[in-house]
């Protein structure tokens, strides 16, 4: 089977994570750059990676890369490369770009330079003059980055994010792909206690029991490269049922959510159901200050409100205080917490962060703040 390249783009801060995932499912030849993550792959891998990566905002399938600083020398590579391979004669296809720091700077130049040489090359290719474009969707992508373009097709569709479950999001959700990255970034096992006391629509929760239940996360929606003729319906067929196989049942789920606002919460347990996750999370309206904590071991992963207004402030703070209370004598428990909010760490004094990560929840900077409690005693073994 023809080896190809993939890409896996993700969220900075993400590519470490993104890495761990490719590596799990067996793939080598991995390279990795700021928001970029390129491995080796087969035809019969683009549904499987795009089926099972959590933490990926979406799958590039590379087609070549090049230097080039003017745009004769992005007309004629482009041109080179085998896009009949891929593209039917019948495709409708569209460029996207982007160039940073780069001789060839505007964008749209770059991308009707690329959209000119790629119909030059479809037309020798199949003895065409016109195309209709009646066919499957393709999306090129021209990305120039210190003057190497590197073109693409994108595999994906919508976004990874997109799992198909969110039929209604409660006020600030997190992203999907970050969650699932925060819950892979905690020490958390399925066998551990995991709490999120101000859970908004359940999204930090939802991803951790699919990663429990070995849920494929993208097996409720659908991808631009199913129609794709390259790879063929069966691929795609084959990847679903052995995803499917793949499903466990989660055996004692220790997972809580709780919030203070009710609306949410339902939309939460609508998730969760959608999620096929729903009777593993334990969801209630509660206000954090009543969330009764009475276990020595356990895991926190939550994202408070980032708190926008002055008013919002003071509640914050009510807010830090009571969480830090909770926790205060709590060594065995684990906290992470994502937020914008650089004050946090001044008020959650239990300890110093072991380790703060840079993270982007779309297009806002934030900080994950790591504590790490003491591990619970191991268990006798038994004789
Ligand atoms: C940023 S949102 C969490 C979003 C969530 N991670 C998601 O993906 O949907 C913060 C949540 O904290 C809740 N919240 C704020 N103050 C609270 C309090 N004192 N007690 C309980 N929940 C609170 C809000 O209702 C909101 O849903």
């Amino acid at each position: 089977m023809q080896t190809i390249r993939l890409i896996a783009t993700t969220q900075f801060g993400l590519e470490a994570i993104v890495k761990r995932e490719l590596i799990a499912l067996g793939y080598e030849g991995i390279s990795v750059t700021p928001g970029r993550i390129e491995f080796d792959a087969t035809t019969a891998d683009i549904p499987r990676v795009n089926l099972w990566l959590r933490c990926a905002d979406r799958v590039r399938l590379k087609i070549g890369a090049f230097k080039a600083v003017t745009f004769e020398e992005l007309f004629e590579q482009t041109k080179d490369l085998p896009w009949e391979d891929w593209i039917t004669v019948d495709g409708q296809f569209t460029v996207t770009g982007k160039c940073v720091k780069s001789e060839l700077m505007s964008v749209r130049s770059s991308q009707s330079i690329v959209k000119k040489a790629v119909v030059e090359r479809l037309k020798s290719a199949y003895n065409v003059d016109w195309f209709d474009e009646t066919g499957e969707a393709y999306t090129i992508e021209v990305a120039l980055l210190q003057d190497v373009a590197t073109l693409t097709i994108d595999t994906s569709g919508s976004g990874l994010h997109k799992r198909g479950y969110r039929e209604a999001s409660g006020g600030a959700p997190l992203r999907e792909t970050l969650a699932a990255g925060l819950v892979k970034l905690s020490y958390w096992f399925p066998d551990r206690y995991l709490l999120d006391p101000l859970c908004g629509s359940g999204t930090i929760l939802i991803e951790a029991a699919m990663i429990a239940a070995n849920i494929a996360p993208g097996l409720n929606r659908s991808f631009a490269s199913e129609g794709w003729e390259t790879i063929g319906g069966d691929a795609w067929r084959l990847a679903r049922e052995s995803a499917r196989d793949a499903e466990k049942p989660f055996e004692e789920p220790m997972i809580y959510g709780s919030d203070y606002d009710e609306d949410v919460i339902r939309i939460a347990k609508r998730n969760a159901e959608m999620a096929g996750v729903g009777d593993y999370i334990q969801f209630e309206t509660k206000p954090l200050n009543e969330v009764w904590v009475d276990r020595q071991y356990g895991i926190v992963i939550t994202n408070p409100p980032y708190g926008q207004r002055m008013s919002d402030f003071e509640a914050l703070n009510k807010l830090y205080i009571n969480f830090h209370k909770m926790f205060r004598k709590k060594k065995g428990w684990s906290i992470y917490v994502i937020t914008s909010d650089r004050q946090f760490p001044n008020y959650f004094k239990r300890a110093r962060p072991d380790r703060v990560r840079k993270l982007y929840n779309g297009p806002i900077e934030t900080n994950y703040y790591q504590y790490y409690g003491e591990r619970p005693p191991r268990e006798p073994k038994k004789t």
